[in-house]
């Protein structure tokens, strides 16, 4: 979904019509039966909204899919092979929250990130091909024009810390739990 001059002055709406489009795929996969929830619905709420449980079925190498708990956003991203190189070659690079990729991952395909930026909390943008990315790839705050790359560290910008890692687990090659560890 390309972003709209308007989804970009405000990051709220462009979610909620992702968010949208996710609740709408749940709802006509409902009308096909249970293969098909299992495929379309991306999230399950497991324990009172604080634990969810996210398919990364249908995730295309590239994009992601942005997921909710509550009042938390979270970020799924399948990154592209160039993206993990790149996250990995930055390793050593001078940084304002240092962090090898390794430690930020489970896999090194999937990037799972609080989307939240630490500066003042708003959402960035990056989490589908078609958002912004900024400067290094990643994600990037339209607030106050953070950039962080493709692990989600902070690059350029007022933001004082990386894109926080939450808690999660992989349940199966195609599912992960997001709010707790296994
Ligand atoms: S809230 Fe993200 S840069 Fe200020």
């Amino acid at each position: 979904m390309a972003d709209t001059p308007n989804d970009v002055a405000n990051p709220d709406r462009r979610n909620f019509l992702v968010l949208s489009t996710m609740t709408m795929a749940g709802i006509g996969a409902a009308a096909g039966g249970v293969g098909l929830i299992r495929t379309m619905t991306p999230t399950r709420d497991v324990a009172g909204g604080s634990v969810i449980e996210v398919s990364l079925e249908g995730i295309s190498e590239g994009s992601g899919i942005i997921a909710t708990a509550g009042r938390k956003k979270y970020s799924i991203r399948r990154r592209t092979a160039d993206e993990i190189a790149a996250a990995v070659a930055d390793d050593d690079s001078p940084m304002r929250d240092p962090q090898p990729d390794s430690d930020r991952v489970k896999r090194p395909e999937w990037l799972v990130l609080r989307l939240q930026c630490p500066h003042l909390g708003c959402p960035p943008q990056g989490t589908t091909a078609g958002e912004k990315r900024g400067e290094f790839g990643g994600y990037f705050c339209p607030c106050h024009n953070s950039q962080f790359d493709t692990s989600g560290r902070i690059r350029k910008g007022p933001s004082p810390a990386n894109l926080p890692v939450p808690k999660y687990f992989f349940a199966s090659d195609d599912m992960i739990v997001i709010g707790k560890e296994a």
